[in-house]
């Protein structure tokens, strides 16, 4: 595996999906081959869509913030792995902010789609979502959630964990396992 990108989606720097996020990283930095590069929300600039559409002429936003290095970081990712809170069933509204800025990578699909040209392979993604329990809607709508933007990016989630009230060693072993169940695939 060459290229991974990781992505703490709390807003919280200290939280356990910031920790976690930091610890796998380190792990997999220290990896021969493989080059990391983390992101922590908590840690970052992004402004949400509007919905102007200037990306569907342009191929890019208006908004030129620390999102940029998001999709630059991705678009040249062999894995990428997403570690966030679940938020009323859902995700923060700062990573929500994150993926909504996705809108440039659906307009360049409909393009492809439209000129009839194959689209690229799915590359692998995993997905940790991360919570206290007790909120009778579950986990489904925050993966659901993920999923939508990342497939615009030509990422397919080949594992998906629900930790919770999983301590942080808990959820840095299992994701440590389902990345190198991945890269050893590749191998
Ligand atoms: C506004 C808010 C909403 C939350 N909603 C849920 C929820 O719907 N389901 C759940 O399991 N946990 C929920 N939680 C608990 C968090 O997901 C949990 O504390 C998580 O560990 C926070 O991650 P962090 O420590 O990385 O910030 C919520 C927490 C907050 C602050």
């Amino acid at each position: 595996m060459a290229a991974c990108v990781i992505i703490s989606g709390s807003p919280y720097a200290q939280g356990k999906c910031a920790r976690s996020a930091r610890a796998i990283a380190k792990a997999l930095g220290a990896t021969s081959g493989t080059t990391v590069t983390l992101f922590s929300i908590a840690e970052m600039d992004i402004h949400g869509c509007i919905g102007c559409d200037t990306c569907k002429d342009t191929g890019t936003c208006i908004y030129e913030d620390d999102e940029v290095k998001v999709h630059a970081a991705i678009d040249g990712a062999d894995l990428v792995v997403i570690i966030s809170p679940i938020y009323f069933a859902g995700v923060p509204s700062q990573l929500k902010a994150l993926l909504d800025r996705f809108q440039p990578y659906f307009w360049k699909r409909q393009e492809l789609i439209a000129d009839q040209q194959s689209l690229p392979p799915k590359r692998p993604l995993i997905l940790g979502l991360v919570g206290e329990g007790g909120d009778p809607y579950g986990t489904e709508a925050a993966f659901v959630t993920l999923a939508s933007p990342l497939a615009l990016a030509d990422l397919g989630v080949v594992d998906r964990f629900s930790f919770i009230q999983a301590s942080e060693t808990m959820i840095v072993e299992q994701l440590k396992v389902s990345i190198e169940k991945i890269q050893g695939g590749e191998a």
